[in-house]
Order: structure tokens, then sequence, then C-alpha cells
């Protein structure tokens, strides 16, 4: 089983022990509630590093005031059950130990004041201390509704960061903007360490995993897939050869028409590295996005067009 660890101070010491040792670290930033999903993440780094630290704290700057912070699952216990019992590989990685090892060696679980030494309030107004903010692609698509979310995900990742000292992070393809804003950040901020991203892993009905699905009551799952339904139509599209936005939006748009029990927040058709709404999708193809409800659940999902 992974090593349980609450303070900086006792990682500080874990990490001083791989550096001596040569250990090439992998690091799975996650708010817990864990799936497979989170799994895939740590299988993957279990493959490429020789040590593999997974991270949960549900991290209260990134929610705003009127947001889940308060019910976000926090199911520790359920969570390292699941880790002990979760087979480490499938197939041959680098190196041929790591299925005789669990799927991390380290779970770091910090609390709120370890991690924000000067306090911490979902309302940006109260907040001391300091802060990273990613410009010019923190503030379209996800950011519109969640002004200041990716400003609490770069911070409390930096943090992490620094804490861990990772070779490798992995992110998954699931939350495409995080991924975009994290590599900026490493870019910008000159951090020593390698952003690999990880694809979606969805259930048998194509419903992206994510600890919010839990939320869900058993006749909301239909539901849940609209957006699902909304991206994959508008995709066959794409691949028909279609690149014009208004006819790949509309293709979406029309499956929101068909299910009133979800409610659209948005559909963006962006290019993959500066996050411009795009017109025409071009050479560098488009991330395809959105976000909506079904009752009182936001959930997010998006598709690749014409880019790896
Ligand atoms: P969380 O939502 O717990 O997700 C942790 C990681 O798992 C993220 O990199 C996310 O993209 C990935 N993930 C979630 N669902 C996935 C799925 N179905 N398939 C593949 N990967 C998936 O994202 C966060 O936490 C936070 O913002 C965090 C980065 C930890 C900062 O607080």
């Amino acid at each position: 089983s992974p090593v349980l660890i609450h303070t900086i101070r006792d990682l500080r010491a874990w990490r001083a022990t791989a550096t001596r040792e040569g250990q090439a670290v992998g690091f799975v930033p996650t708010m817990g509630a864990l799936h497979d999903g989170h799994l895939h993440l740590l299988r993957t780094a279990r493959k490429q590093c020789d040590r593999v630290v997974l991270s949960i704290f549900v991290n209260p700057a990134q929610f705003a005031p009127h947001e889940d912070l308060a019910t976000y699952p926090r199911t520790l216990d359920a969570d390292l059950a699941l880790l002990a019992r979760s087979a480490p590989t499938h197939g041959p990685g680098a190196d041929p130990m790591a299925a005789f090892r669990p799927l991390a060696d380290v779970v770091f679980a910090p609390n709120p004041a370890e991690m924000y030494p000067a306090g911490i309030s979902t309302d940006v107004r109260e907040q001391r201390g300091t802060f990273v903010e990613v410009l010019g692609v923190s503030h379209q698509m996800e950011g519109v509704t969640r002004p200041h979310f990716f400003r609490g995900v770069a911070t409390i990742v930096l943090k992490l960061f620094n804490a861990v000292q990772p070779d490798r992070a992995y992110f998954g393809q699931k939350d495409v903007q995080q991924c975009v804003v994290l590599r900026n950040m490493v870019r910008d901020l000159l951090l020593p360490l390698t952003v690999v991203t990880v694809p979606t892993v969805r259930s048998a009905t194509g419903l992206a995993l994510s600890s919010r699905n839990r939320y869900l009551t058993p006749d909301q799952m239909e539901p849940a897939l609209t957006l699902r339904r909304a991206l994959v139509a508008a995709s066959e599209r794409y691949e028909a050869g279609e690149r014009r936005r208004t006819h790949l939006l509309k293709a979406a748009h029309a499956v929101f028409a068909t299910e009133p029990r979800a409610q659209l927040e948005y559909i963006s058709l962006a290019h993959p590295v500066t996050l411009a709404e795009l017109d025409v999708v071009g050479q560098d193809g488009a991330i395809l996005s959105g976000a909506f409800r079904v009752g009182t659940t936001r959930l997010i999902d998006n598709i690749l067009l014409g880019c790896a």
C-alpha cells in the first residue's frame, strides 16, 4: 500500500531520499473521489517513472463561493482502499518491476493550512498571499463562468510542484483547458518538469468519468450523455470534411435541442494552442468543448478535431 503523508515536511524528507537514489518521480494531482480516470493517470505514471506520488487535496481557491466546495466528495478512506486493490499496470512499461508496486508509492493529503500558510477563502476579495495567473488562456471557455478558477488551479498546482518536485506530471485530457493553462505555466515559469496529457477515460455509455458524476441520480444518467452526443455529432461532420464553425456547431446544438433535461452553458470551437474561437478549422485543428447542467450538476467534456 502507498505511504500516506500529510505534511510538506514529511513529503520533503521522502523526496530527498528519492533524489539521493536517483529516482524519477511522477506526480498525479487530484481532488480525490478517485475513479478509473484518475487510476489511468497513475498507471501511465507508473509505466514511465520510478516513483509515483498522488496528491488528494480539495483546493478551496478553485471554487467560487456559490460552487460545491462544502459538498465536494471527500472520501479518503475509500480512495486508499481503491488504490490498495487496484492492479498497477496493463502491459509492459519502462520499469519491469512496476507490476509489483502499488499504483502510487505516496499519497500526499495535506490540509488547507499546509498548502495556504496565509489562509484561504473562496471569496477573492478576502484572499491573502501569493497567486499565479496564466494570462491569455484562463478567461475564455471554462473561465467565462468561472473567472477565478484557473488562478486557483495554477496556484495550487505550482505549490504542489514545489512540494513534490516531480520530473513528470500527469493531467487528463478531460480538463483540456486546464492542460493548456498548466503547460503555459510550466513554460513561462521555467519549471523543470514535463507535463504529460492522458486521454479521457469514459464509461461504456461514453460518459467522461468525473468525481461529480456521483451527484447524478439514475434518471439523470441519460441526459448526462447529451454533451458527448453533441460533440460526436459535430466530430462526424468534421470527419466528413466540414470545417466551418457555423455548420459544426449547428450539429452540436441540434442534439441539445432534443434533450430538455440538459441545459447547455456553452460550446466552444477553439484553436488548440491559443484557445481563440475559430470561424474555420485550419491546419492546427481545434478543441471542441462545452459545459452543461443536468439538474444542479455541471459537467464538461471535449473532443479534439484534427489534433493529437
Ligand atoms: P480532479 O478533477 O480530481 O482531476 C484530477 C486529474 O484527473 C486531472 O488531471 C483530470 O483532468 C484527470 N481526470 C479527471 N477525469 C478524468 C477522466 N475521465 N479521464 C482522464 N483523466 C481524468 O483536475 C483537478 O482535480 C484539479 O483541478 C487539480 C489539477 C487537482 C488541481 O486542484
